[in-house]
């Protein structure tokens, strides 16, 4: 083959393998060594390429000419990886050939799966509430017709419903608001310790009414971060009532916030806010997806208390947007630790971060 044939293959950026007349393989670029392995040249395409969609979409090529569009799947134990392989006539100067090229569609297949999972779960969320207030109006219709108790009853339990509806779209909607302006850091002066003082009074009254004690740890001198306020309000009260929900009677909530510090893990000057409480905790195996849209450790006890399963999806997403570290500690019985890491100053550009 031409040297310039061999030099276009080698400059494609996928992978590309050319397939002589004589079923060997004429050519390979590094992105195809890397995928495939070494010594591919002059090899049997069988012997490289096993599987067999594969190997007839590259027999019906070198037989008719047409081109096709195949599968090629491959895994390094931990992870699949799917590639779409276009298979395409070349003429060689002795003879036909094939040019096989391969596209990495694993992220594509990925976040179509996360969109159909998404969809289930929001029809899945809405659908609960929906069939209660449905069941409920049909009774109302009927047999509780001329009750006035039971109406007053019912009525009640189809408000809270209706409310958690009411919810879940609100959070729904911060959620894709929030996506929209991830990228954008908010720069607004904020003072912490007025802030976190502020959602510990808003939240008194629920506590008291669970029985718990909040106790705040915070400086008396303003400390001023870069930061949207609306935006941390809505992670303190998340994290505060999240320990206050979970813990229940007799617990204390401790909302703690540090001197300004060099922190390693964000590479800037930061501070950091701990929600601790002594509530049952939960295995430390539900922290990776404890973030996840919808992740409940225990997914009863949430709906029981109206949650919508967002909360901690939405303090990830504002954290991420200020360019902080939101870190979970738990211990079964003991309690458990949400650790906000903040960067004080508004970070340098991008690219010179980590
Ligand atoms: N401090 C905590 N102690 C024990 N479990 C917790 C604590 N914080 C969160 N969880 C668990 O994490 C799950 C997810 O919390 P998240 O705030 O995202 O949702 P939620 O509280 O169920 O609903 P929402 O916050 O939307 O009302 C909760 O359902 C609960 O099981
Ligand atoms: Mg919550």
């Amino acid at each position: 083959m031409h040297a310039e044939a061999r030099d276009l293959i080698a400059a494609m950026p996928l992978p590309a393998v050319l397939i002589r007349w004589d079923e060997r393989i004429d050519a390979a670029n590094a992105e195809a060594v890397a995928l495939l392995g070494d010594g591919l040249v002059e090899r049997h395409f069988i012997t490289v390429l096993r599987q067999p969609v594969l190997l007839d979409a590259i027999e019906g090529t070198l037989r008719d000419g047409a081109p096709r569009k195949t599968r090629y799947l491959t895994s390094n134990g931990r992870q699949d990886t799917a590639f779409d392989v276009s298979c395409r006539a070349v003429a060689l100067s002795k003879g036909p050939g094939v040019l096989l090229t391969f596209s990495d569609v694993t992220q594509m297949e990925q976040a179509g799966q996360m969109r159909r999972d998404f969809v289930a779960n929001v029809s899945h969320e809405l659908r609960t509430p929906l069939t209660a207030l449905l069941g409920f109006i049909e009774t109302l219709r009927g047999p509780a017709r001329e009750d006035a108790a039971a109406r007053e009853r019912f009525l009640e339990i189809m408000g809270n419903e209706a409310g958690r509806m009411e919810r879940l779209v609100g959070d729904l909607l911060s959620l894709s608001r929030l996506e929209a302006e991830e990228r954008v850091r908010p720069t607004q002066p904020v003072d912490l310790p007025d802030l976190l003082n502020s959602v510990l009074s808003g939240l008194a009254p629920v506590a008291a009414e669970a029985g718990v004690t909040l106790i705040p740890e915070l400086p008396e001198a303003p400390l001023e971060i870069a930061g949207d306020p609306d935006q941390l309000r809505q992670v303190f009260v998340n994290l505060v009532e999240n320990a206050v929900k979970y813990s229940g009677k007799g617990a204390q909530v401790t909302l703690r916030l540090s001197a300004p510090a060099y922190h390693p893990r964000l590479r800037a000057d930061g501070v950091e806010v701990e929600v601790i409480d002594t509530g049952p905790g939960f295995d430390p195996l539900h922290i990776p997806r404890l973030t996840e849209r919808f992740y409940r450790v225990d997914s009863h006890r949430s709906r029981e208390m109206g949650g919508t399963g967002l909360g901690l999806a939405i303090v990830k997403h504002i954290v991420n947007r200020h360019r902080g570290r939101l870190r979970i500690e738990s211990t079964p019985g003991k309690g458990s630790t949400f650790r906000v890491i903040l960067p004080l100053r508004a970070a340098p550009p991008r690219g010179e971060e980590g």
